[in-house]
Parts: structure tokens; sequence; C-alpha cells
């Protein structure tokens, strides 16, 4: 299926929300759809969307996969419950570690993701809520990005050739994929979400499994999840499109109280974007990256080591998984 993108100067977001809510009211007719939020500006468009469209008809879900940022889960369930829409939070973080034990391969790792998700925990809840539909974030830059070989988003499926309805059991609906960011964004002000969600900077699907190299394990999310706690923190006031702390997987020589100590390394990243597509490292300051490396060292246990990315992307991308 050829995906045409609606360009953000073509793009009247009015129009485009009522048409959407049309189109999803006339698929899903008297039946019923679920669709998973997970706090992201793509995710919360289309719950709001579906809310909308389908009110007591669409199931809400926030699949807690154990790789989400600290608190992030409670916060962004009690947010939606705030504005009317009742989001259940879901427990899977054993379906995903399981699913994603003694991997090393990114790409391997994402399919892992993919299939928890889609095959695993969405056909689970599918069954139990009897929805025949799943509402879907995918956006126009994850199918070009995926079409073109750079990465396996793990949220495409049907531009892949995948047929859901026989692979997983149920059809997925994506409202947004003719979108890019920025028009998401203007989709999801004029749909009354706040603005800390409107305007909240970008998180991948897979979540911080995108940001560990090597094996992910509840031990090694733990560590990357408190230093990226540290660097939102402390990178919130800049008008960075993104940012946030990889963890490495070699370890490497370091010094505390006078004893060696061979320790983990975290990398931190902070991009200039309009879209994700391309993108620069931002000038940060040497005093917050001063900052950035004694609090990540001091805070993080086992941490001897904290880099800054100066790469452009091409050749390197944003996440580094
Ligand atoms: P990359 O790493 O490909 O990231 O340069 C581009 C943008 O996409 C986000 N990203 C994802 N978003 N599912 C998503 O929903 C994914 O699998 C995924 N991988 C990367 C990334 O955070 C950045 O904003």
């Amino acid at each position: 299926m050829k995906v045409t993108e609606i360009k953000l100067e073509d793009l009247q977001p009015k129009e485009f929300v009522e048409q959407k809510i049309k189109e999803i009211s006339s698929i899903v007719g008297n039946g019923l759809a679920i669709n998973a939020l997970s706090g992201g500006v793509d995710s919360s468009a289309v719950t709001m969307l579906g809310h909308r469209a389908l009110g007591a008809r669409l199931k809400t879900y926030f699949v807690e996969h154990g790789l989400m940022r600290e608190g992030e889960p409670q916060e962004i369930v009690s947010l939606f419950r705030k504005l009317g829409v009742p989001v259940e939070l879901v427990d899977a973080k054993a379906e995903f570690f399981n699913a994603l034990k003694g991997i090393q391969n990114p790409e391997e790792k994402r399919q892992a993701i993919t299939d928890a998700f889609y095959k695993d925990v969405f056909a689970r809840l599918v069954k139990e809520s009897g929805a025949k539909f799943l509402l879907h974030g995918t956006n126009y830059t994850d199918v070009e990005e995926t079409l073109a070989g750079v990465k396996r988003q793990h949220n495409i499926l049907e531009q892949l050739g995948i047929d859901t309805q026989k692979s997983y059991g149920y059809k997925v609906i994506e409202p947004l994929m003719q979108l890019r960011k920025t028009g998401v964004r203007k989709v999801a002000k004029i749909l009354e979400l706040p603005e800390e969600i409107y305007n909240r900077p970008p998180f991948p699907g897979p979540a911080l499994a995108t940001r560990i190299i090597g094996e992910v394990t509840p031990e090694r999310v733990k560590i990357v999840k408190q230093a990226t706690k540290i660097v939102e923190e402390e990178l919130s006031g800049t008008k960075a499109f993104q940012y946030l702390a990889i963890l490495h997987k070699d370890r490497v020589t370091g010094v505390r109280e006078g004893k060696r100590d061979f320790g983990l390394q975290i990398e931190v990243r902070c991009w200039d974007s309009k879209d994700a597509v391309t993108g620069s490292p931002t000038r940060l300051s040497f005093d917050i990256l001063d900052k950035l490396a004694e609090r990540i060292t001091e805070e993080v246990p086992g941490v001897v080591s904290v880099t800054y990315n100066i790469t452009k992307k091409p050749p390197s991308t944003i996440e580094v998984v």
C-alpha cells in the first residue's frame, strides 16, 4: 500500500481530525477497538482520536514492559484519566524481559519487541476484550525509514507486507500515517491535549531498549533509567529536539578512591533536528557537560566514564539500537 505524505503546509488540522474521526467510526462500526498508549505524541493523538470516534468502544491500555522511564507509566495513566480517558495499566514486564533474554543484535532486539507487542500482548488483549481492531500511531517517518531499510521501526507491519489479520488476528488502523511528527503535534494540539503532551520530546516505542548496547536485562535497564533521569533533568531547559543516555556494552578502566574500577560507560546524546530524519549534536556548554559527567558518575552506581556524541545523523542515528 502506497502512503502519500500530507506536508505541513497542506495540513488543516481541524479538518484532518474531523475526517479521521469519521473514518475510524465507519471502519470500526459497532465493534470494539483497542489501542496502546505510551504517552508519546503519536499514541496520545491516536488515543484522543479513537476516544472521540468510539467513546467507550475504545479500550486503551498502557503496556508496562519495564522499559519506560522512571515513573512514566503511572504519570501517563493519571494524566489521561484526568482528561476523561480511562487507561488500563497492563503488567507485561516478564513477557518483554523473557523475549529479550540473551539478544545482542539490534535488529533482533527490535524484532523481539515487535513480537512481544503484537503476537503476545496485543493478541491477548484483543482476545480478552473481543476487539477486532488495533488503533496505531504510526507516522510517515516510521514508514519511510523502515521501507528505506534504515531501521525496522517496531510498529511497521502492513507496509512490510504483514497481514495483521492473518498473523495476529486483528486489523490495524493507522490514522496518522500521512503525517510527520510536526504535523502530529498540530493535530494533538487541536485535540486539546496538554502542552506537555503535544510538545513532548520524541521517545521511541521500544523505549530504553533502543539505548542499551548488548543484552537488555532488568539490571541494565535500571542503570540507563537512572542516567536518563539525570540527562532529562539537566537538558530539559535546552531547546534541543531530543536528548538521551546510552549504556555501552564495553567496560572501561576507571579509578575510584585510589583503586582501579573496571566500570560502565554512559554516552550522552543531545540532538538538534526538525524531524529526526537528519540531526546534529547540540552545542552544549562545557559547564553543562561537566555537570552531566559529575552527576552520572556520582549518582549511577558503577559508571566511570561519560562521553558526549559529536556525530551528525547521518551517519549516526538518533538512538543507538
Ligand atoms: P533513529 O534512531 O532512527 O530515530 O534516528 C529517529 C526518531 O525515531 C525514534 N525512534 C522510534 N520511534 N519506534 C518509534 O516509535 C521505534 O522503533 C523507533 N526507533 C527510533 C527516535 O527516538 C527518533 O526520534
